[in-house]
């Protein structure tokens, strides 16, 4: 694959690597028929207590968004039975990653790539995730937006990445299933990749990607 010369590839953590719906997927059976619903829910209200604080300057751990999204999203439907929250909290903490996720990193590093993840998430939620679904040798750096005190798209969020790495924005190839962080990484400069897996509406189209692939895999 063509990239930028100091081929640095930069990922998004929650749904570009680790399937966000897993947790709820886990425990289908037991939730009912709320279960997909539930985990929009979940996954929202995470996204939207990150970029609420974010604003107001007030960062909390992302942790503690996802308990308190979790919170939220089972009080919006009371038929799930709450005594589920502590097993779906722990399926959050050892997320699946999607199943092409090893081998497309092990390709990239193959072919002279850094390899890296830059998430919202804290520091320990990541460190487990990453070892939880073995991808620990397949990373030369885990970077999490607590180091900044923010959460993307604020720029301060992404520039974690070229700081790490030492190179420009535009060296850095930046991979998210999630088109508002394509967005805030586009903006910011990094060439982009949407993994839009789900084939999601365009969106933001003052900020677009370079690619748009359906697959991690499909990026090599
Ligand atoms: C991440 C989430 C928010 O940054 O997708 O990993």
């Amino acid at each position: 694959m063509a990239g930028p010369d100091p081929r640095v590839a930069v990922f998004d953590a929650y749904g570009t690597l680790f399937d966000v719906h897993a947790a709820v997927a886990r425990h289908a059976d037991a939730i009912g028929p709320d279960a997909g619903a539930l985990s929009e829910a979940w996954r929202n209200k995470q996204l939207e207590y990150s970029w609420v604080l974010g604003l107001m300057g007030r960062f909390t751990p992302f942790w503690d968004l996802t308990e308190r999204a979790l919170d939220h999203a089972l009080a919006t439907y009371p038929d799930v039975d709450r005594a589920l929250r502590p097993r779906l909290l722990d399926a959050y903490r050892d997320l699946d990653a999607y199943p092409e996720v090893p081998g497309t990193l092990r390709d990239l590093q193959e072919a002279g790539w850094r390899t890296a993840i830059l998430s919202n998430g804290d520091g320990p939620m990541l460190e487990r995730a990453v070892a939880s679904a073995g991808l620990t040798d397949r990373l030369d750096a885990v970077l999490s937006v607590e180091a900044a005190r923010t959460f993307k798209t604020d720029p301060a969020a992404y520039r974690l990445a070229t700081a790490r790495f030492g190179v420009a924005p535009g060296d850095v190839l930046f991979c998210s299933s999630n088109r508002w962080d394509v967005a805030g990484a586009t903006a910011f400069g990094f060439r982009s990749v949407w993994v839009n897996r789900k084939g999601l509406p365009e969106e933001y189209p003052d900020f677009p990607p370079e690619r748009v692939v359906s697959r991690l895999d499909a990026l090599l």
